[in-house]
């Protein structure tokens, strides 16, 4: 009798056990209203310093453009950031407190760093709707998404995203249906349900039409503020229509820092980036 009341105790479906309640967010302290901090990075493939000593500070909030020509580190550096790559040297810290050099992929990403590749990777035989429940499963602890039943706050982050990345219409359709740039946006939507304090997007406007690319823009101005976005892109017209401060690499290392306009007048720039398309 005994045992048969713990199996019913088991069974309860009003308990929650304290092994399947998901891990609060650990605290990122930006009391210096700095997101991440880069210092003396160093990473080098068979000899070739593909980031040499670098040094890049994002304040919390910030939308940051990164720019450089191809070759420069850009995604590199964002492969140090996210722990798929390990520097030769340096630092890498997330608040004051994080030390991202020694965390794996999945903690970094737990920290809330998410990012977003250059290629689409959304689900295509599901709809847009399935796609963000699926990520939000995912972006909890495996074991708790075996038990995992959708409850209405959750419901409500989706609907959210779906309005954040102007896909609500579509949230039934296939995404495999999706145009290239609503496929974009779902990815996007994808980071967003796990509510990401940093955002790192790699060329989110690649083949995309004008009207996707400002509706990009859009998207990701509104996104920065409440969390940080770093924007890898080489579409220079899109590049001036969101950036408020602009990182330019040039062989592994910071060229040069500020507005779009300051970047543009900057002799060093004119002379290693944008003088290579005249
Ligand atoms: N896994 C790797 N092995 C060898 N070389 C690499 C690797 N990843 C990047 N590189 C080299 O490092 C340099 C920087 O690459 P990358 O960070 O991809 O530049 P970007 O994104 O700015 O175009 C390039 O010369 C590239 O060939
Ligand atoms: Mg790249």
């Amino acid at each position: 009798m005994q045992s048969l009341n713990k199996v019913r105790e088991f069974m309860r479906r009003d308990r929650v056990f304290d092994f399947l309640v998901p891990e609060p967010l650990p605290v990122v302290d930006v009391s210096h209203d700095v997101l991440l901090y880069v210092e003396s990075l160093s990473v080098s493939f068979d000899g070739f310093k593909a980031l040499n000593n670098l040094n890049l500070y994002i304040g919390d909030g910030e939308l940051r453009c990164l720019i450089g020509a191809n070759g420069a580190g850009k995604t590199t550096l964002m492969d140090v950031i996210t722990g798929k790559t390990r520097p030769d040297t340096g630092m890498v810290y997330l608040g004051q407190r994080h030390n991202l050099l020694d965390k794996t992929e999945a903690e970094i990403a737990t920290l809330g760093v998410g990012r977003k590749f250059q290629k689409p990777t959304v689900f295509q035989q599901h709809t847009v709707f399935e796609n963000l429940e699926l990520s939000l499963r995912m972006s909890k602890a495996i074991l708790a998404s075996i038990f995992y039943r959708m409850n209405s706050e959750q419901y409500d982050r989706i609907a959210e995203v779906l309005k954040i990345i102007g896909l609500t219409e579509h949230s039934h359709q296939l995404a495999g249906a999706l145009s290239h740039g609503q496929k974009q946006w779902l990815e996007i939507g994808m980071l967003l349900v796990s509510d990401p304090r940093l955002l790192l997007v790699d060329e989110p406007v690649a083949g995309m039409t004008p009207q996707e690319t400002e509706h990009t823009a859009e998207l990701l101005t509104s996104l920065a503020g409440e969390r940080t976005v770093v924007v890898v892109e080489h579409d220079m017209a899109f590049v001036r229509s969101i950036a408020k401060k602009v990182t330019v690499l040039h062989q592994g290392s910071v060229l040069a820092e500020g507005s779009m306009d300051d970047i543009q007048n900057n002799p060093d720039v004119i002379d290693v980036y944008l003088g290579e398309s005249q």
